[in-house]
């Protein structure tokens, strides 16, 4: 038995809900560039769980569905308002996501239909869990969701509580679209080992969240931000990244284990960026990301991935750092529900093996004797 390191390279499971074929993503085999143009969120949230793209009415009819599943049990707000000020948004949201289940009477229904329905109440309840921890830390009161207005229309006004504009709804949207599945990534990995034992779809999201948490996955967005914040102008790029690249260390938003000639999603969120940057009239950040990708490009062979450009597009959008890696957590519970529904219909336990390297023959030694 041999491990191989980080399972790289090891197809672990069959899934038809997205690909990677030589560099190329698709859900459901249509190419995300497509999606990205022409698809709302809600469609490709449908198309992931169904398998196919809505036709009209279906579509009114998840967004009845999710616009009547936004509000979040008051127990759960009650308890958002008694974690502390300053608890990490990612902490804040995977505690609150594990809480969802215990309001749930159908928490423990394992039923296609009960999980489906749950799928849809994740969903919807997501945003609306972040928007109220987001509001609660600031000693301002959650505002409820809307009813008939979009995910991303939902987010930005139950953050903002005022109307959002149409250019913010349209790129956050977007946004959405490129985060939503890919393939086996950690988190959705997670989410498929929990389930897989035949525990509760609240327990593989919680655990997804958790997988997105940190800065090599989901985390990277807000890593990114942080060092644009850090570098704080474009004539201080060159010797910032020269010297961290001299040292050997990581630049966020770089790099990918599956795509080694470029991200496709990372081209639409440049293209964003650019496109916000000149509506908010501060082409800073996006000038200080084009050079740095032309610098580790260019240094290391190294392209921008999904996390890169969101940072840039987030902040445009005047949304907090720590809360870019829970936007992209709204957009992936798409996925990852899709994932979970998948694995309950064809489910063998995921139990893989180690490869053993520690010490052999050795014998108990009495306390004593120690
Ligand atoms: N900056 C500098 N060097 C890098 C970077 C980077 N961002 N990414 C990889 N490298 C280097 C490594 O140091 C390593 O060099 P070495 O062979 O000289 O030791 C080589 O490239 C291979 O890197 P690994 O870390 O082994 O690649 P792996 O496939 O394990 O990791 C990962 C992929 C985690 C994405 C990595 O590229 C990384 O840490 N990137 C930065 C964090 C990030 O942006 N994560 C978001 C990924 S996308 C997502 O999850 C949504």
């Amino acid at each position: 038995m041999t491990a191989t390191k980080g399972l790289e390279g090891i197809v672990a499971t069959t899934s038809s809900i997205s690909s990677i074929i030589d560099g190329v993503l698709t859900y459901r085999g249509i190419d995300i560039d497509d999606l990205a143009d022409h698809a709302s969120f809600e469609e490709v949230v449908y198309l992931l769980w169904y398998g196919k793209l809505p036709n009209k009415s279906e579509l009114e009819q998840l967004h009845r569905d999710l616009s009547e599943s936004a509000t979040v049990a008051d127990s759960v707000i009650q308890q958002i308002k008694l974690y502390p000020k300053d608890t990490n948004s990612m902490a804040a949201l995977r505690s609150a996501v594990s809480a969802l289940a215990l309001y749930d009477s159908e928490a423990n229904d394992m039923s296609q239909e009960a999980n489906l329905r749950k799928a849809i109440r994740l969903q919807a309840q997501l945003p609306t869990i972040i928007a109220a921890f987001a509001r609660i830390r600031e000693g301002k009161e959650p505002i409820a969701p809307k009813a008939n207005v979009s995910i991303a229309y939902n987010f930005l006004y139950m953050l903002t509580g005022k109307e959002p504009e149409s250019i913010a709804v349209e790129a956050l949207d977007k946004a959405l679209v490129l985060h939503a599945d890919h393939e086996l990534n950690a988190s959705t990995f997670a989410a498929r080992v929990t389930v897989a034992t035949l525990s509760d779809i609240y327990s593989g999201v919680t655990s997804a969240i958790g997988a997105l948490k940190g800065p090599l996955h989901g985390g990277a967005n807000e890593a990114v931000m942080a060092m644009l914040e850090e570098i704080g102008t474009a004539s201080n790029v060159e010797a910032y990244i020269s010297e961290k690249l001299a040292n050997k260390e990581k630049i966020m938003g770089f790099g990918h284990r599956v795509y080694k000639n470029g991200d496709p999603r990372a081209k639409h969120l440049q293209k964003m960026s650019g496109e916000l940057g000149k509506i908010t009239n501060n082409m800073n950040w996006y000038d200080m990301s084009i050079q740095i990708e032309e610098l580790v490009t260019g240094q290391k062979g190294l392209k921008p991935n999904v996390d890169f450009y969101s940072a840039s597009v987030y902040t445009s959008l005047e949304i907090p750092r720590d809360l870019f890696t829970p936007i992209f957590a709204i957009s992936r519970v798409s996925g990852w529900t899709a994932h979970i529904l998948e694995q309950y219909e064809n489910n063998r336990l995921i139990r893989p093996r180690a490869e053993y390297t520690g010490p052999v023959n050795q014998k108990y030694v009495p306390i004593e004797s120690r």
